[in-house]
């Protein structure tokens, strides 16, 4: 098979990325939870997959409150997932099957159990005091109103010392004060480190909450309601994206690296803010995600009006990345309405995540169709879950073991799994979807190896031709080599489509046809939840 890679061919901008959560995704040692040699092993699958590059959730130092969001050494893995010497392991196998490796990095804050804010924490006069963010008190209440992403004001007192420190998420995690003149310089050193050492790049966490308002201003209150704030002092500030700006400088000290920062602005899918963060030439970073999939209702033309919107929104020279899931929310395929189509409906969706304009994200399971776990509240492992239950049960749903195969603990693990494996592990699982050539992992590895073969997925232009009204979706992606066409049906119905140009083609990747060619698309039977791919014969 041809990978067509010619000298404009960048590996963060064509290929395909694997979002790794590095707890649940194979287990080597007995231990139960997910590690750095069990990802080596599984390299196999994912370049067998057609994968470009990982994306793993943060693997260093942590207490684990926030489950590896907690660092409390940015140059040492944690012993629960290896050894520096596993992870030098994996970055060398991974290069060597041409798969690169991106680390989560977390700016806006540390552990508590991180050494700067022991230091910080010790005295009002220690020399890292304003390495994070420390206020006074105003009449016994905290220094004002802003809330903790995680609940409750975000301020706590420190007995010690009498004064607050800021925390956006857990008490545990204290915010960092970007604005202190020595700090990003040092924490800029952390990421050397693994730059230095190979790693492609990082996916910035929460980088949207890095600056925060210099005079301390509350929050404006919606219909007022404390926990109910439009977060404008602390969330997308100008200088964050100056910030990002000085990121950006850093990693253009190397070749080929990648930054992709993570933005959730309100209201959800609020695209004009996330673009402000993108390159327009060598400005901000290189890619921004967009969540404006993930909240798409199941309807071709509210993802036809997200996608352009989206489109529409980016700098020039900015490059749009999709993705339907990640570690922080809801199974894609649950997220699909109607139990009995979910499975189709996943194809439509891995199709139109794969063939639109922009690098796909895949999250772990979501080319097997993995669907939230049901944990019980003794299993519940995330302190939001355990916080919220029975309100929200937390973020475990989606973090639960990969299924391998259908033997003990789905091939995860020889030991008892952190999470409980889902039941349907045994007619759910990687081995049994190899061998069915009908199924979702076979649809995936189908349409990427369709994606790679053909540069105008990967670069060309996105040209819609039917706006999702009837039920389909449909659009070319075009350059100067080729013209594809891709037809989405959303619907359960069959219908009849004729296209106004007269072009016939022939189907690359189907789940509905196999080798069939056309002179015109004219009365083209559409099958209800056809996902297809054609080249277009001018
Ligand atoms: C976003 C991460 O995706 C989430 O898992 C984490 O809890 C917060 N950032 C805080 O770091
Ligand atoms: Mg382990």
């Amino acid at each position: 098979m041809n990978k067509i890679k010619d000298e404009t061919w960048i590996w963060w901008k064509h290929g395909v990325i694997y979002h790794i959560y590095p707890r649940s995704f194979q287990d080597s040692d007995g231990d139960g939870i997910g590690d750095i040699r069990g990802i080596i092993r599984r390299l196999a699958y994912l370049k067998e997959l057609g994968i470009d590059g990982i994306w793993i959730s943060p693997m260093y130092r942590s207490p684990m409150v926030d489950f590896g969001y907690d660092v409390s050494d940015y140059r040492e893995i944690d012993p629960v997932f290896g050894t520096m010497g596993d992870f030098r392991e994996l970055l060398a196998t991974a290069h060597g099957m041409g798969i690169r490796v991106i680390l989560d990095m977390i700016l806006n804050h540390t552990s508590s159990l991180h050494p700067w804010f022991i230091e910080s924490a010790s005295s009002a006069e220690n020399p890292k005091r304003n390495w994070y963010i420390w206020k006074d008190g105003a009449a016994g209440r905290p220094p004002n109103n802003w809330n903790s992403a995680y609940g409750g004001n975000a301020w706590k007192l420190d007995e010690k010392t009498g004064q607050y420190y800021l925390h956006s998420f857990f008490e545990q995690q204290p915010d960092l004060n970007w604005r202190d003149p020595e700090l990003p310089g040092v924490f800029f050193e952390e990421m050397k480190f693994w730059l230095d050492m190979g790693v492609d790049g990082f996916r910035l966490d929460v980088i949207n909450l890095i600056a925060k308002d210099k005079k301390f201003r509350s929050n404006p209150l919606v219909f007022g309601i404390p926990a109910l704030q439009r977060h404008v002092y602390t969330r997308n500030r100008k200088w964050s994206v100056t910030l990002v700006t000085r990121i950006r400088e850093l990693l253009d000290l190397y070749d080929e690296r990648v930054s992709i920062a993570e933005i959730y602005a309100p209201p959800p899918g609020d695209v004009k803010t996330v673009a402000r963060y993108l390159a327009k030439g060598t400005n901000g970073v290189h890619l921004a995600f967009d969540f404006s999939l993930i909240f798409s209702s199941w309807n071709a033309h509210s993802y036809f009006r997200n996608i352009t919107k989206w489109y529409e929104s980016l700098p020039g020279g900015g490059w749009p990345c999709n993705v339907l899931s990640n570690h922080d929310l809801l199974r894609s395929i649950d997220r699909f309405p109607w139990h009995r189509d979910r499975e189709a409906k996943a194809k439509v969706a891995a199709t139109l995540l794969l063939t639109m304009k922009g690098t796909p994200f895949i999250y772990y399971g979501e080319e097997i169709g993995m669907h939230n776990g049901s944990i019980r509240r003794k299993n519940i492992r995330d302190p939001l879950g355990k916080r919220y239950w029975p309100l929200f049960s937390g973020r475990d749903k989606a973090r639960t073991p990969m299924q391998w195969n259908p033997g003990l603990n789905g091939g995860f693990t020889g030991g008892k799994p952190w999470l409980p494996l889902n039941r349907d592990t045994v007619h759910r699982n990687v081995r049994q979807q190899e061998g069915e050539a009908s199924s979702l992992l076979n649809h995936y590895r189908n349409v990427i190896r369709v994606r790679r073969i053909h540069s105008s997925l990967q670069s060309g232009a996105w040209i819609p031709a039917l706006n999702g009204k009837n039920g389909i979706l449909a659009y070319y992606r075009v350059n100067e080599r080729e013209r594809l066409l891709v037809i989405l049906n959303f619907t359960g119905r069959q219908k009849i489509l004729t296209l106004p140009e007269h072009t016939g083609g022939k189907v690359l990747s189907s789940t509905h046809r196999g080798y069939e060619e056309f002179n015109y698309f004219q009365n083209v039977k559409i099958e209800a939840f056809e996902a297809s791919v054609w080249l277009v014969i001018e």
